[in-house]
This record gives C-alpha cells, sequence and structure tokens, in this order.
C-alpha cells in the first residue's frame, strides 16, 4: 500500500531510557511503511539496545558519533539531519530535551538536531518526578514555543516501579505523529473535517441494545487520509474496537440522538462533514427501566424513527459526503440518497461485503456525473481517492461562509 511514509527520509533519534527497545518496533514499521530510516544514537541508548539491531531493521548505517568516517557521497556531521523530511527523537530523556532546548551540541544526536530544519518531534520518556520537575516542563514548553511537536509522555507503570506521567506512547502513537507531521502542507492543510463513524446503540433496557455490524474501519482510515492530507479532524464514533488516530479530536457517542447532536456542534466550524457511520434509522421507542424478563413466546418492539442526521444539517457552505450501504440497487439508491440529502458526494457500496471488511470497493456518485468504480482495494487506499476527491471538491466549491480557502496541494513537503 502506498503511504505518505513512502520515500520520506526520517532521522530516528534513539536517547538512553529503558523505553530505547520500544523505538525497535518504530524503526521497524517506517521501514515496512517505505520510509527511508536513519538511526541517530546517543552514547547512553546503546547501553540499552544494540547498533546491529537497528542495522538490521532498517538496513541503513546507525550514527553515533559525529567524528565517524563518512563516505564521500554523506559526509559531513550535519547532512543527515539537512537532508530530513523529518526528525524523531523517542524515548528522549530529560538531559536530551535540556540539551535541545539549550541548543547544546555535543553529540550526533543533538547536533543533527541543532543543525536540520525538518519539522522535529520529541517523545518524551523517563520517572515522572524527572517529567514533573519544573526544570523539564520549561525545556518542553521551550521546545513546543519553538514548534516542536511534543508527543507524550502517557500514564502507567514506569520502569521505576512508579505509577504516572513518564512512559514513552505507542508506537502506533508515534506513526500518526510522523503521518501528520509529513503531511502538514497537504492539499487539506486548513481544511476542518468532521467524520463519523462505527454503529450507534439503542437501548432497549439496561442491559440490551438494538445495533449493526458496523466496524468503523472506513470512518477510522477516512480519519488517517484526511490527516495525511493536511486537515484536522474531528471524529464522532460510535462503540468500536478501533484505536483512534493520535491527532484526531475524538467525540465518543452511542446512540443516533448523540450523534446527531455532536454533528450538529462539531459542524457549525467546520468545511466538510463525511457521514460513514451506520446509524440506526429506528429506536426502541421507551427504554425499560428494568431488564425485560422473559414470559410470551413472542416479544413485540414499539420502534420510532430516529433524525436523519445527514439529512438534517443543511450549514450553507458545508461539503457533505455520505455513505450508501446497500444489498440490492446500489447506484438507484445511492441516487436517490444523494438527491434527498443534498449531498456533494456519495459513496456507495455493498453492505454484505464491505461492513467489517478491511477491503474497500465502492462507486463515487457526484450530481450530474456519472459513477466511477474505485477497487476492489483496501480501505486505506479507498480513504485516500475519497479524500482526493474531497479535496478537487473543496478547490471548486463556492465560496463557503465559515470556510478559508484551501491550500493548494504541494504534496508532502516538511515545514
Ligand atoms: N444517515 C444519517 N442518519 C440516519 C441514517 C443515515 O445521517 N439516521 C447517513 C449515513 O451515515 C450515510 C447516509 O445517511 O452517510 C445513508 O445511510 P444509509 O443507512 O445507507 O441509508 P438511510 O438513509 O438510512 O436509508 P435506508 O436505510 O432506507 O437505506
Amino acid at each position: 500500500m502506498t503511504t505518505i511514509l513512502k520515500d520520506k527520509r526520517i532521522v530516528l533519534g534513539v536517547s538512553g531510557g529503558i523505553a530505547a527497545y520500544k523505538s525497535v518496533e518504530l524503526a521497524r514499521e517506517l521501514t515496512l511503511a517505505g520510509a527511508q530510516v536513519d538511526v541517530v544514537m546517543t552514547r547512553a541508548a546503546r547501553e540499552f539496545v544494540g547498533p546491529l539491531t537497528f542495522e538490521t531493521l532498517t538496513r541503513r548505517p546507525v550514527r553515533t558519533e559525529v567524528f565517524e568516517q563518512w563516505t564521500e557521497a554523506e559526509s559531513g556531521h550535519v547532512s543527515l539531519g539537512e537532508r530530513a523530511d523529518v526528525m524523531v527523537i523517542a524515548p528522549a530523556t530529560a538531559h536530551v530535551i535540556a540539551k535541545l532546548a539549550h541548543g547544546l551540541a555535543d553529540d550526533m544526536l543533538s547536533v543533527t538536531a541543532l543543525a536540520t530544519p525538518a519539522p522535529i518531534i520529541v517523545a518524551p520518556a523517563m520517572d515522572y518526578h524527572m517529567y514533573q520537575h519544573p526544570a523539564t516542563q520549561a525545556n518542553l514548553q521551550t521546545l513546543a514555543d519553538r514548534g516542536v511537536r511534543i508527543v507524550g509522555p502517557d500514564d502507567g507503570p514506569l520502569a521505576s516501579g512508579l505509577v504516572g506521567p513518564g512512559r514513552l506512547v505507542t508506537t502506533a502513537r508515534l506513526m500518526d505523529a510522523i503521518r501528520a507531521t509529513l503531511g502538514a502542507n497537504g492539499p487539506l492543510a486548513g481544511v476542518r473535517v468532521v467524520v463519523t463513524a462505527g454503529p450507534t446503540r439503542e437501548p432497549l433496557d439496561p442491559l440490551r441494545f438494538l445495533s449493526n455490524r458496523s466496524s468503523g474501519k472506513m470512518g477510522y482510515a477516512l480519519v488517517a487520509a484526511a490527516i495525511d492530507a493536511g486537515a484536522s479532524v474531528t471524529l464522532i464514533t460510535g462503540p468500536t474496537a478501533l484505536t483512534p488516530h493520535g491527532e484526531a479530536s475524538v467525540i465518543r457517542v452511542e446512540t443516533a440522538a448523540e450523534m446527531a447532536d455532536a454533528v450538529q456542534a462539531a459542524v457549525q466550524d467546520a468545511d466538510v462533514l463525511i457521514m460513514t457511520a451506520a446509524v440506526a434509522d429506528y429506536r426502541p421507542s421507551s427504554v425499560a427501566e428494568h431488564k425485560i424478563k422473559k414470559s410470551s413466546d413472542d416479544l413485540t418492539l414499539n420502534l420510532t424513527r430516529t433524525t436523519d442526521i445527514l439529512a438534517s444539517i443543511d450549514r450553507p457552505g458545508l461539503l457533505k459526503v455520505g455513505f450508501a450501504a446497500e444489498t440490492t440497487s446500489l447506484l438507484d439508491y445511492a441516487r436517490d440518497k444523494l438527491r434527498s440529502k443534498h449531498l456533494d458526494l456519495i459513496v456507495a457500496n455493498d453492505a454484505r461485503t464491505s461492513m467489517g471488511s478491511d477491503e474497500g470497493w465502492a462507486y463515487l456518485l457526484q450530481p450530474g456525473q456519472d459513477a466511477e468504480e474505485v477497487g476492489p482495494t483496501s480501505k486505506a487506499e479507498l480513504a485516500a481517492v475519497i479524500i482526493d476527491r474531497v479535496a478537487s471538491l473543496l478547490r471548486s466549491h463556492p465560496a463557503a461562509d465559515a470556510a478559508p480557502a484551501p491550500a493548494p496541494p504541494e504534496g508532502s513537503a516538511s515545514a
């Protein structure tokens, strides 16, 4: 799969904390995604993990010393940073954070950080007393003020035996931050996108609910694709087993009514609404206060229509994208929904094959145009195609009252 990471030059700075072993996984994930990863280790980091581990996974030499023998093509202690698309320092110890904040350059990692014009991501990991120390906090603030993206730390059990903030964030969270940084100047830079995902749950009694098979995968893939393109994204999600993108603002809801309220509020200052959620069309007319006990052989439920969220949103200038999940007459039903819900784009797919699957296959329909078939492919690829279409629709969209003009596509240049 092509991702924003393909052929990107990433410098991974590893400093000396026990969490250094976790950056091995990050190096592997980045390499698997097609990035060229150059690892720079401090002397202390080499006490925890051997350079050979990183060299084997990245198939690139690991830099450790400023005055190492350089090849003709890569001579100079600053060339690594100069050609990087992004530099990630994970884990970043309190000591390395202090050096970066004060511009010290006494080893290869700090020299590279000072020499690079690329955006820098810092993922702190340390004992929580060190993390909470005013000196560390001030240093992190200095870096943040300078435009460095600080990711984490997470809360939890620490190697010292203490529990609190200080854990290195997950590899997935770091991947999200790296992708968002690489995509920051993409075709949706400055655009605010609201994505809904997953099923809703309509309670029957304290134990039971009516729901559907939606996994949320399509919506979550769209969140990632929109962030790759530079958008700021709000995800409104029903219950799913997925971990939301670390760079999205997340609003969790259960019922169709909660989702309707959340969408109404979120679109007030949004440019695009993408509704992938499988919203329940009916809810139980009343919710039993206590567990419904079995009695007769048949049980009849009274159901009441829920609000059609997409149809009810009519903020001028908002670009509306819907999904149609059907089991028959796919294009006919999709065209009806495109018209009746006043959509700019609808994505039509077969509910039987798409729900829960990692595969994507769909038709894209716009008013007055022929349907375009996309796939079969992955949901990630399908999401990228949909986001591309959203970007071109925005460029031709009539002036929105709340939306700034989106930036022209510039690829994924570093800031
Ligand atoms: N949708 C919505 N609110 C609802 C139901 C659906 O906003 N109460 C949105 C979905 O998120 C999707 C689009 O409307 O983007 C079409 O949803 P779908 O379930 O395919 O169709 P319905 O409009 O519910 O019609 P039907 O169930 O009769 O096919």
